[in-house]
């Protein structure tokens, strides 16, 4: 006797098809899973026996075997329990169904029978409409997140039982309906205001123009000088996402289990700030079930390393492939998977271990020494991918205590999807290429002419300044998008002395250049 079900398995942030198959024999009682099961897949024998006896009907005393297949893919996780139960009782003639292979069917079952939600859902169910099939079946807590993907039916059942009940009389069954896009429109809120952070004007502009260009930033001031503060506060100035961002970085974190199953899609730019204890694969992804990381987490929108100097080397090392591609690429012996991580970086500091360097009320204790040994290790190849270095000074205590309120998120968003709309139009004949800050030098020649006298200027603040060289195509990329701020379309020399400004550790008293 011999049933198949349809079920999928994550693989990446897409999903594949798994056929659960299920073979009955009358042999001495036996109950095997083959085909590469982990094992919460192998758990599930003792939930599915349990939840098929509560849910009153008999186990059969049989040599049961299922295969879950394709066999070289890795299965993980409880979502099988649902076919596997249905696929038992179809083969032991217990439950007689003639349309269970037209849908996806997963769920994790409790021991008395109730569906838990697993994760990985949206990507399941793009693939089950890509493929045709007439809907999918899954536990009540993963309908809304389900419901996301148009023109598919989705069935919700809470139980065993229910979800047998609704594949026998499906005529009578209404799929879950949610109007996805009204979620959507009404949800951009974001709890935070940059009219909440008081003077820093410097420093607000300056993440302004980073937001602008989508150009990484690094902060550097003492403690309590609010960088966190106005870290947190970057997604609410980025361009409100569009609905593919949105289901993109929705895919990422419905893989990861990250997803609240109330808010079944994600609105709001993410902002992911991991400790500077994390691994590397925490942050960039991996294992042995490859899994997304903090860059890919952060997915169109905010990565914050707070106090970057004390990250491991080699964590900060991981981080170039995800900077400089947008993606990180996992190989395994037999597949290799992709996750997108296209996050804008922010960065913070200190000035110096004490941290009081550049403060004017506090004594610094450090030595030279320790100071350039602390500034060393975020130098080299991390430091050359950050456009942006803004000092923030200590905010003055009258600042603190004036009542006047700063430009709100919303007026600073406005203009930056300005100027990320001329870029959009700049660069659309350069596929991958969306803001100033991934212009190759090609294209920094190409959109970042200056004149003569913008030229001397900036020979002047190399030489003077002492500027390193690499700092050169950085100011020109920066200056490009002050000047589309201002919604102009040459360069001009107030836009790269504004720009130049933005190299704090670029000049020579830090003593990295
Ligand atoms: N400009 C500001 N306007 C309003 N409140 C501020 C400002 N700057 C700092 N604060 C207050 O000070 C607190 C500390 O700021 P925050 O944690 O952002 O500083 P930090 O620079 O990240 O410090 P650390 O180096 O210790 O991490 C904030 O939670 C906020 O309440
Ligand atoms: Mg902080
Ligand atoms: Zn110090």
């Amino acid at each position: 006797m011999f049933a198949k079900v349809f079920s999928a398995a994550t693989y990446g942030i897409d999903a594949i098809i798994v056929e659960v198959e299920t073979h009955i024999e009358s042999q001495i009682p036996a109950f095997a899973i083959v085909g590469l099961p982990d094992n919460a897949v192998k758990e599930s024998r003792e939930r599915v026996i349990a939840a098929i006896k509560n849910s009153g009907y008999q186990f059969p005393s049989k040599k049961i075997t299922i295969n879950l297949a394709p066999a070289d893919i890795k299965k993980e996780g409880s979502l099988y329990d649902l076919p596997i139960a249905l696929s038992i009782l179809q083969a032991n003639e217990s439950i007689e169904l003639d349309n269970l292979s037209d849908f996806l069917i997963l769920g994790e079952l409790s021991l008395d029978g109730l569906l838990r939600p697993v994760h990985g859902i949206l990507p399941i169910c793009i693939k089950a409409k890509n493929n045709g099939y007439k809907g999918v079946i899954l536990p009540e807590k993963n309908a809304l997140e389900a419901s996301i993907v148009d023109g598919l039916n989705i069935y919700s059942a809470n139980s065993l039982n229910e979800c047998i009940e609704i594949l026998s009389d499906l005529d009578s069954k209404t799929p879950v309906k949610t109007d996805i896009q009204i979620i959507f429109e009404k949800a951009i809120d974001y709890p935070i205001d940059f009219s909440e952070v008081k003077g820093q004007e410097n420093v607000k502009r300056a993440l302004e123009v980073a937001a602008a260009g989508a150009h990484n930033i690094l902060m550097i001031g003492p403690p309590g000088s609010g960088k966190t503060m106005l870290a947190r506060r970057v997604p609410t100035i980025l361009p409100i996402l569009t609905f593919e961002e949105a289901l993109e970085t929705t895919k990422i974190h419905s893989v990861a289990g990250l997803l609240n199953h109330d808010q079944p899609i994600i609105t709001n730019r993410p902002f992911r700030n991991p400790h500077h204890t994390t691994s590397d694969v925490a942050l960039i992804g991996g294992g042995s079930y490859p899994k997304p990381g903090e860059v890919s987490f952060a997915h169109n929108g905010v990565l914050f390393l707070d106090e970057l100097p004390e990250f491991k080397k080699n964590v900060l090392e991981v981080l170039r492939q995800p900077l400089e591609d947008r993606k990180v690429t996992i190989s395994r012996s037999k597949l290799t998977l992709e996750f997108p991580s296209n996050f804008m970086l922010v960065a913070a500091m200190n000035p110096c271990p004490c941290g009081y360097y550049t403060d004017p009320s506090k004594e610094c204790t450090c030595t030279l020494q320790q100071i350039q040994k602390y500034l060393a290790k975020i130098s080299g190849p991390l430091l050359d991918r950050i456009d942006i270095h803004i000092e923030v000074p200590a905010v003055k205590f009258k600042e603190l205590l004036s009542q006047s309120q700063g430009e709100s998120s919303k007026d600073i968003r406005e203009r930056v999807t300005r100027a990320r709309e001329i870029q959009l139009k700049r660069f659309k004949d350069y596929p991958g290429i969306y803001a100033n800050a991934s212009m190759n030098n090609k294209l920094v020649k190409k959109f970042c002419q200056i004149d003569s006298s913008g030229e001397e200027l900036l020979k002047n603040a190399i030489t003077k300044l002492g500027l390193s060289a690499r700092a050169y195509d950085r100011i020109l990329k920066v200056s490009r998008t002050i000047a589309d701020l201002e919604g102009n379309d040459k360069i001009q020399p107030n836009h790269i002395s504004e720009a130049i400004q933005y190299r704090s550790l670029d000049r020579s008293h830090w003593g990295i250049s």
